[in-house]
C-alpha cells in the first residue's frame, strides 16, 4: 500500500509574533516547512508530499521546494490552503491520487520530528489500525477551566483530570484513507487534529510513542529550543 503525506501549511503563525506566515519561518536557515516535508520524505515508505501552501504563496511554496535538496524518490504536490487547519488538510486530501491507501497528516509547525516516529505511525496503519496517533505523557498537571466572562475576569477550575491518563498527541497521524475521507465528510465541528474526527465516528484511535523532538514549534521560545536540537544534530 502507497503512504502520502499531507501537510498543512497555511496557518498565519500568530503566536510566534509578527512576520512572514509560519511555515516558511527560517530555522538553521532554512524554511521550517523544507524540514517537516524533508522529515516525512526521510521515511523511505512515503512516496507523494502534498504540502498545504498559504492561498497567496502556493508560487513561492513551490520554487522553495524546487530550490531545496529533496529526495528524487518523492513526489511533490503543493495546493492553497483554507481557513482552518480542518479545510487545509480537506484541501489536501482532494489533490490525493487513487492510488495513496495510507495518510500522513503531520503540521509543517513540527519539523523536527524523527523518522523513526514516521515509521512508527505508518507501520501501525499497515497493520490494521484505522488511524494511529504519536503522544507522549504531560510533564504538567492540566486544569479545565470555565473560560473568563470577560477580557481580565477570572477563570475559575472546573476539574482536574487525571494526569496519568492524559497525553499530548503529535503528528504525524496516519490513517487509513478511507477513514480520514469520511471523517473529513462527516465531522464538520471544528477540531484541532484529524484523529478526533474519526473518534467521532466510533472508529479506535491506536497510540504510539511520540518523540519529543516532534514539539510544535508555536510560541517564540519553541524556535530557540529548534534551534538549539538543530544544533546538537549537527554537532
Ligand atoms: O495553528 P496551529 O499551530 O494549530 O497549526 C497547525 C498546522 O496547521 C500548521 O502547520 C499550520 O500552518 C496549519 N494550518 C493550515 N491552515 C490554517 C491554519 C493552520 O494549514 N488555516
Amino acid at each position: 500500500v502507497r503512504t502520502a503525506a499531507v501537510i498543512p501549511a497555511a496557518g498565519r503563525g500568530v503566536r510566534l509574533g509578527p512576520g512572514a506566515p509560519k511555515a516558511l519561518r527560517a530555522l538553521g536557515g532554512v524554511p521550517m516547512l523544507i524540514h517537516a516535508v524533508r522529515a516525512m520524505a526521510a521515511s523511505r515508505a512515503v512516496s507523494l508530499v502534498i504540502v498545504v501552501a498559504p492561498p497567496d504563496g502556493t508560487a513561492e511554496v513551490k520554487s522553495l521546494l524546487d530550490a531545496h535538496a529533496l529526495p528524487e524518490r518523492t513526489d511533490f504536490l503543493v495546493v492553497p490552503g483554507g481557513e482552518t487547519r480542518q479545510e487545509s488538510v480537506r484541501l489536501g486530501l482532494d489533490a490525493l491520487p487513487p492510488e495513496y491507501g495510507i495518510v500522513l497528516v503531520h503540521d509543517a509547525a513540527r519539523p523536527l520530528v524523527p523518522v523513526d516516529t514516521v515509521d512508527a505511525v505508518i507501520e501501525a496503519v499497515r497493520e490494521g489500525a484505522p488511524a494511529v496517533v504519536p503522544a507522549l505523557p504531560l510533564a504538567d498537571t492540566v486544569k479545565e477551566v470555565q473560560p473568563a466572562a470577560a477580557p481580565g475576569e477570572p477563570e475559575p477550575v472546573v476539574a482536574t483530570p487525571d494526569r496519568a491518563r492524559l497525553r499530548a498527541v503529535q503528528t504525524p497521524q496516519g490513517f487509513d484513507r478511507a477513514t480520514l475521507i469520511q471523517a473529513h465528510e462527516t465531522v464538520t465541528d471544528n477540531v484541532t487534529d484529524d484523529a478526533s474526527m474519526v473518534e467521532q465516528l466510533g472508529l479506535p484511535v491506536v497510540v504510539v510513542p511520540g518523540h519529543e523532538e516532534a514539539f510544535k514549534v508555536t510560541r517564540p521560545l519553541d524556535l530557540v529550543l529548534a534551534e538549539a536540537v538543530l544544533t546538537r544534530r549537527r554537532l
